[in-house]
């Protein structure tokens, strides 16, 4: 009887531990802020490796819009493939545990499209399909600003 009653204890405490890890993975290290977005806490040096992501971000917007306009289909291939998932290969863990699960979604969506850009300039080689696509890419830069700030820590 005593042993049922320990095994309901333990029982109880990995649920609320794992009810605790995957609300952990789900919301990330957040608070409000006062500008009515959500602010997501890294460290300096998570921060500045977002940031520097970011600001890459752009090059590749401007790289493949240009590419785009001078009907080069080669090099938005190159470029778009390059700014796809591989460039997730280096991101550490305990920074995506810190990341909302929304914002993850938002990021990594943004990498794919890069890839499908990528895929179908190699394939279709469709200058207008790729502005079309890029178009609809840049949405997520919008819609993700919109949501989440990176305070500097204090
Ligand atoms: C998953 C969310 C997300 C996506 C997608 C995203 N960004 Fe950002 N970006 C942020 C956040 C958060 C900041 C910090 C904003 C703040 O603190 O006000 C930021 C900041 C930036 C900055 C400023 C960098 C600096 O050094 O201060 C640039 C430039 C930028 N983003 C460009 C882009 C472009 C271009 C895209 C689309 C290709 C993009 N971002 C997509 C979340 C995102």
């Amino acid at each position: 009887m005593k042993n049922v009653k320990v095994l309901w204890v333990i029982i109880i405490l990995l649920l609320v531990l794992s009810a605790t890890l995957i609300n952990k993975f789900v919301s990330g290290s957040v608070e409000p802020s006062e500008d009515g977005r959500t602010s997501v806490v890294l460290t300096k040096d998570e921060r500045n490796l977002v940031l520097n992501e970011m600001r890459a971000f752009l090059v590749s917007v401007q790289g493949v819009s240009q590419a785009i306009t001078n009907d080069d289909m080669e090099t938005v291939a190159e470029l778009a493939h390059k700014a796809g998932m591989v460039a997730e290969e280096g991101t550490p863990g305990s920074l995506l545990q810190k990341i909302p699960l929304g914002m993850k979604q938002l990021g990594f969506g943004t990498r794919k499209k890069f890839d499908e850009i990528s895929e179908t300039a190699s394939t279709l080689k469709d200058a207008d399909l790729a502005r079309t696509q890029l178009d609809a890419l840049m949405n997520n830069c919008i819609a993700c600003h919109a949501i989440y700030r990176l305070p500097e820590p204090q």
